[in-house]
This record gives structure tokens, sequence and C-alpha cells, in this order.
């Protein structure tokens, strides 16, 4: 079928006008952007609003602050032996737009420091370091970011001298797009000629690994486990070796690093099991009866918060990497060209973002490793300007843990 078929099978004839204002050349690029965009993925507009039926839900068994004391110097030497052996690689991702953030740089490019420049990235450098320096191992770091930051991310780091990790050690790739729509599913402009495209979601991290080839290096390198990690927490711990040797102690396909839940009613997903896989729950979906459940111990039974730090067994992720992970419709305040040829940036939410997520893929690993941190020690991150976690907060907490600002 040709481009103008397709859009009229799809209902996106406003392509077709849009497409008749434009030069030769603007017109070539248009209909060159709109071949690549999946179709199918457009029509889950329709179902936005609806929420896929639950499974059985159940608490999930993890490993206390009080194990992990018990058991530090076992595991620290497991994961330590793991990242001397190279079976450890990180993976960053900064593919994110941080729109509450309100910065159109790269988040990492954010200066947290007060009396001295302390970026974000920077700060994430050195936790890892601390992993470095206790294994005496490099651990390699992989840099997703996408279409919209890459060459700043890439320039800010090289700008940098990658902070004194080696430049050798650190790869970047681009993660996928994924289009947007308006409330009625129509595909959205950002500019003449250009679909509104945003990063398709921090789920998207494998499968962009794996068209950059890097799934290939991991296995070329015996990367056994991955660590996969957000942007935003200046406070965690990455390839922390104690972690790493829990996950491989308990046996489980991954692991999580979680919090506890600050009161039952707290805002957070919460790791749980579902039909008997692990899965998070968001804080709207637990009944207050489960969110004041008690476990054996009189801990909430319902209570570990995710932070967006992952181990993967890298490989599961290949068995299970031909298996479609679910694509979520999310609503967002999305920049568009109007009819009149002008560029609006909505107040409110204007429209749909096609988005996977990560906690879909810690459900299909099938077994995870809850592993709690303390909060105040590992759980800073950084979404709003001020507030709550905000850079003021995280400010904060890191004084609290000695790092100069
Ligand atoms: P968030 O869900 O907080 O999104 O990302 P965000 O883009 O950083 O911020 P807002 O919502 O626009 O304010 C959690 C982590 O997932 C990464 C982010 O960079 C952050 O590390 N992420 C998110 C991606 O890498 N790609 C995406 O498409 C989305």
């Amino acid at each position: 079928m040709d481009i103008e078929n397709i859009l009229k099978a799809h209902g996106q004839e406003h392509l077709l006008r849009h497409a008749a204002s434009l030069t030769e050349e603007e017109r070539r690029q248009f209909f060159a952007a709109l071949e690549e965009i999946d179709w199918e993925t457009l029509s889950l507009a329709e179902q936005a609003e609806a929420q896929p039926p639950r499974g059985k839900i159940a608490p999930i068994a993890g490993c206390s602050l009080a194990e992990i004391a018990r058991r530090r110097a076992e595991y620290a030497a497991a994961g330590k032996e793991a990242i001397r052996a190279g079976k450890v690689a990180a993976v960053l991702l900064a593919g994110g737009q941080g729109t509450r953030l309100g910065s159109s740089a790269p988040k990492g490019a954010y200066n947290i420091g007060v009396s001295r420049e302390l970026f974000i990235f920077e700060q994430l450098i050195r936790n890892l370091t601390d992993a470095v320096e206790f294994s005496g191992a490099y651990v390699p770091l992989y840099i997703m970011t996408s279409d919209k930051n890459d060459a700043e991310t890439r320039a800010f780091f090289a700008a940098h001298g990658y902070f004194g990790y080696p430049e050798s050690e650190i790869k970047f790739f681009v993660q996928e797009m994924a289009p947007c729509v308006d409330f009625c599913g129509k595909l959205l402009l950002e500019g003449r000629g250009r679909p509104a495209l945003s990063p398709n979601g921090n789920g998207g991290w494998y499968s962009s690994m794996q068209r950059a080839g890097l799934t290939q290096e991991l296995a070329r390198r015996g990367v056994e486990w991955i660590n996969v990690f957000a942007v935003d927490n200046v406070l965690q711990r990455i390839a922390d070796p104690v972690f790493v040797g829990a996950t491989i102690a308990s046996g489980k396909m991954c692991g999580a690093k979680v919090v506890r839940k600050a009161y039952p009613g707290e805002k957070v997903g919460v790791l749980c099991l579902e039909d008997g896989a692990p899965s998070v729950v968001e804080y709207y979906e637990l009944s207050e009866e489960m969110a004041n459940a008690r476990a054996a111990d009189g801990s909430y039974a319902y209570s570990y918060g995710v932070i967006l730090n992952y181990l993967f067994n890298a490989a599961r992720l290949a068995q299970i990497s031909s298996e479609k992970i679910p694509v979520h419709v999310v609503k967002k305040k999305i920049p568009y060209l109007d009819g009149q040829g002008v560029l609006v940036s909505p107040e409110r939410e204007n429209g749909y973002k096609f988005e996977t997520l990560i906690l879909d893929m810690v459900r299909l690993m099938g077994s995870c490793l809850p592993f709690e941190v303390e909060r105040s020690r590992e759980f800073a991150p950084i979404k709003n300007k001020t507030g709550v976690d905000s850079v003021e907060s995280a400010r904060e907490l890191l004084k609290q843990n000695g790092v100069q600002l």
C-alpha cells in the first residue's frame, strides 16, 4: 500500500492535507518519516482509558535490611567476584525528557551543586566508581539517550572528560521513538513535515540495545548481569556488589532495589506477586485492607516500593526478548503544530504518548528478589525543581550522606 492509502486506512487524512502544503523536498522527508511509524500502535489510543484486569495479587518475599546486614560480607564477596570476572554491566536510562524539571537540556547535565558545580551525571559516575574501587575492575557503562538529547549528552560527557571514567568503558545508544497523537488518535506534528515523536518509555532499553548491536557485545564480553538504573536518583548505589551477590545467591532471574513504604497509603508502586509472577501494583490498585495487611513479622505485607534500580539476568533477557511487552497509553502535554502552522505548547494534557515500562519486563523475567535499601541512604530522586522529589530535597539528602555541595 502506498503512504496515501495507509494514511486513509488509519484515519490520518489530515496528514495528507498537511503534505499538500509542503515543498517537494519537505514532502519527501515527511513521507519517509511516516514510513517508520507503526500504525498499529496508534490504534491503542482507542482503548486508552481501559485498565486491563489484574490477576491474583499476593505479597512477595524479599531480602530485608536485617538479612542483608547479617549476610553482607558473603554477598559483597560474591558481587565483587562477579564484577572482577567481567560479568556485570550497567545501563543508565537517560532517554527521558525530564519535563517536570523544566530544563530542555539532558537531565543528567543539570547542576545540583551549590558552592561548586556538581552535575547529576557526575554524581552517578562517582557512585559507580565506588563499586569499581571496591572490586578492582571497571564496570562497562551503557548510556541510553534519545534522538532528542543524544548529541548533547555525548558532547557533555566528552567536555567533562567522562568524569574520570575511562571513555573506552562508556557506550551510548539511542532509544527508539514512538508517535504522539491527540485524544482522537490523530498523529500530531512537531514542525512542518515532522511528525511528533517521543522516546518510547523506559521499557525500550533492551530492544534499543539489541537494535544497536550491543546485546551481542554483552554476550561476547561474558556479561551475565545488567544493572539498569534511572538518571534521577543521585544517591543510588550502582553495580552494588552486595545487591549483585544477593541476587545471584537467591537464584532469581532479577533483583529490584526497594524501599519500605513510609506509611500504608504512600503513593508508590509496590512489588508483589501477580498470578505468581513478580509485578508492580500502583498504590491506587491496592485495597485499604491490602495496604494495611501485615506479614508474620509485623511489617506491612505490601511495602516494597520500587526505585528503578534493577539487576537483570542477561540470559533470561535474551530468552524473553521476542515476547511483546505491553504498550501503555499515557496522557501528556505535547507541543504541536496547529492548523495555522503555529507551534503550540499546551498548558494541559492534550494527547497520548505510547510507552513501554521496565516494570513489565520484571514480570516477564518470571522471578525477582526485592532487595531492601535504606531510603535516606539510597533514594534521592530528582523529578521536580522544588518540593517533593526535587533538586532541593536531593541536595538535603546528599548533604546528610556527606556529599559536599
Ligand atoms: P520518568 O518516568 O521520571 O520520566 O523517567 P522523565 O522523562 O525522566 O521525566 P518527566 O516525567 O518527563 O518529568 C524515569 C527514568 O526513565 C528514563 C528517564 O531518563 C529516567 O531515568 N526514561 C524515561 C528513558 O530513558 N526513556 C523514556 O522514554 C522514558
